[in-house]
């Protein structure tokens, strides 16, 4: 007989193996379930799909571990390469009721776990896994309050299997139930009162990690790999996990979800209003290019920017003339000729200043930091057309943008074998293969 659940919630799992990355948790370390002094949960609050054919916007989701590759065609690649790698993701925000669906197609790989997962600070949590051993089923499973009960994982046999096609996973919450989708088909509903009449509901605000990592690993208790299918041979390496696109859906709406009291039940939970981080990093305005930024600017700073540049030009122009009519016996003929030479002088003073629009090579310049062609754009002198009405600083041309954090470090094996000591007590307390 199959074995029926994985030993301690794959969350906690995950978190331990986390705990060797350099960035601590904070978050699922304080468990409002001991605590009144959690931080709040940043909220969602809003409805989004995410596809990951490219980057991911900042302030969003954080690569909790190991390294994600965005691609056009095959979307979000979670890669085992060699051991000690669990590429995983996980939103910076929460949603308090909702709905997620995510187009994931599973990774190959005797005990090579592909997973969905919703977790919270009360270590509710909600499953969907794939194990890299069995290419027909989805499992599906829930924590109330971080309690194992084996008897709450479910296995769905998947039409077409989980390998070799993107599947439609989507789970839909409300405090009433919870629903597992797959491909349109519902395939489990967990209704709150058939959770310990209600106690281990999962209730609470959640955040969506999409992660793989290998359950078969040689350092995992017994119990973990046998549950995963079996140990892991990293001669078979690369496993992939293939994420096309998640979209998250908050049925509430706010900033900040916070616990009011200890009970870890929903009708603790105060939701703060107004809009979301989330929600300003999705609806920031693009970061705009040079061109751009040129483009908006106000007629009459350009106009300012023209006659700075023609002022230099124009001062030049005087000496020279000065020096000519110096020169020169101020006679009519010189002073025609001087009119002549005054008009070819702005002519090609009004060709200088049409050239003096940026255009592509002065980006290159300026970002090649030629000083000369930045301080010509850089600030230009007041004028008659007044002072610039807006500026800018070539050289630093992204303004506000976060700066990009590197990617916590990889669980080190040292570190992970050393943390899953937990897991292995964990097993041994609480269970047993029930094979
Ligand atoms: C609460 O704290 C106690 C002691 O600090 C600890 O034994 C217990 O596991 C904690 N419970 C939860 C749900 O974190
Ligand atoms: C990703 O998909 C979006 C929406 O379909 C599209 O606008 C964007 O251009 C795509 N990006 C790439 C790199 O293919
Ligand atoms: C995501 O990463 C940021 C920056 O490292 C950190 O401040 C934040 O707590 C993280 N969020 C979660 C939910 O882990
Ligand atoms: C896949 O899992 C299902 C449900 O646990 C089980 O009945 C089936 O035998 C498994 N298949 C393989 C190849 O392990
Ligand atoms: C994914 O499945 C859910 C549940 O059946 C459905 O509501 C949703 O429309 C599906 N998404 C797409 C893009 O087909
Ligand atoms: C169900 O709830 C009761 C308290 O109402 C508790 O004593 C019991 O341990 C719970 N059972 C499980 C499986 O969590
Ligand atoms: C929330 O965002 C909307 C649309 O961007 C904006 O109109 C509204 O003023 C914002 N509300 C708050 C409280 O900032």
């Amino acid at each position: 007989m199959a074995p029926r659940s994985l030993f301690v919630p794959a969350l906690t799992l995950l978190s331990s193996i986390f705990t060797s990355s350099v960035t601590a948790q904070l978050y699922s370390e304080c468990n409002p379930l001991n605590r009144t002094d959690c931080p709040a949960n940043p909220a969602f609050g809003t409805d989004w799909e995410f596809i990951f054919n490219e980057t991911q916007p900042d302030g969003v989701w954080n690569t909790t571990a190991g390294t994600v590759e965005y691609d056009p065609e095959t979307g979000a690649a979670f890669t085992i390469s060699k051991q000690g790698e669990s590429p995983t993701l996980m939103t910076n925000f929460y949603f308090f009721f909702g709905r997620t669906e995510v187009f994931l197609k599973a990774a190959p790989g005797t005990g090579i776990v592909s997973s969905i997962v919703w977790s919270s600070d009360t270590l509710d949590e909600v499953d969907w896994e794939f194990l890299g051993g069995n290419s027909s089923f989805a499992s599906t499973n829930y924590f109330g309050k971080g309690i194992q009960d084996f008897h709450n994982a479910g296995y769905h046999e998947i039409p077409g299997g989980v390998q070799d096609n993107y599947v439609n996973y989507t789970c839909t919450w409300t405090k009433e139930k919870l629903e597992w989708w797959a491909d349109g088909a519902l395939v489990r509903t967990l209704k709150a009162e058939d959770a310990n009449n209600t106690l281990n509901y999962p209730q609470t605000p959640m955040k969506l990690s999409i992660g793989i990592w290998a359950g078969g690993d040689p350092s995992m208790p017994a119990g973990t790999r046998a549950w995963a299918g079996g140990d892991t041979n990293y001669d078979e390496v690369p496993f992939t996990m293939y994420v096309k696109s998640a979209r998250v859906e908050d049925y509430s709406s706010g900033k900040e979800y916070v616990y009011g009291d200890k009970s870890g039940s929903w009708e603790s939970i105060k939701i703060v209003s107004g809009n979301s981080t989330a929600y300003e990093n999705l609806h920031k305005e693009p970061e705009k290019t040079l061109s751009e930024k040129w483009a908006e600017l106000p007629s009459s700073t350009k106009a300012g920017v023209y006659a700075a540049s023609g002022g230099v030009a124009a001062l030049l122009f005087i000496a020279l003339a000065f020096y000519y009519f110096k020169q020169r016996s101020a006679g009519q003929k010189e002073a025609a000729a001087l009119a002549a030479q005054q008009e070819q002088d702005r002519v090609e003073l009004e060709r200088f200043t049409k050239g003096g629009n940026p255009n592509y090579q002065d980006y290159e310049a300026m970002k090649g930091g030629m000083g000369a062609a930045a301080g010509y754009h850089d600030s230009p002198p007041a004028s008659s057309a007044g002072p610039p009405e807006k500026t800018w600083d070539p050289t630093n041309n992204t303004p506000g943008s976060p700066t990009v954090p590197s990617n916590a470090a990889m669980p080190l094996l040292h570190d992970r074998r050393e943390s899953l000591t937990t897991g292995a007590l964990g097993a041994g307390e609480h269970g047993h293969p029930t094979r």
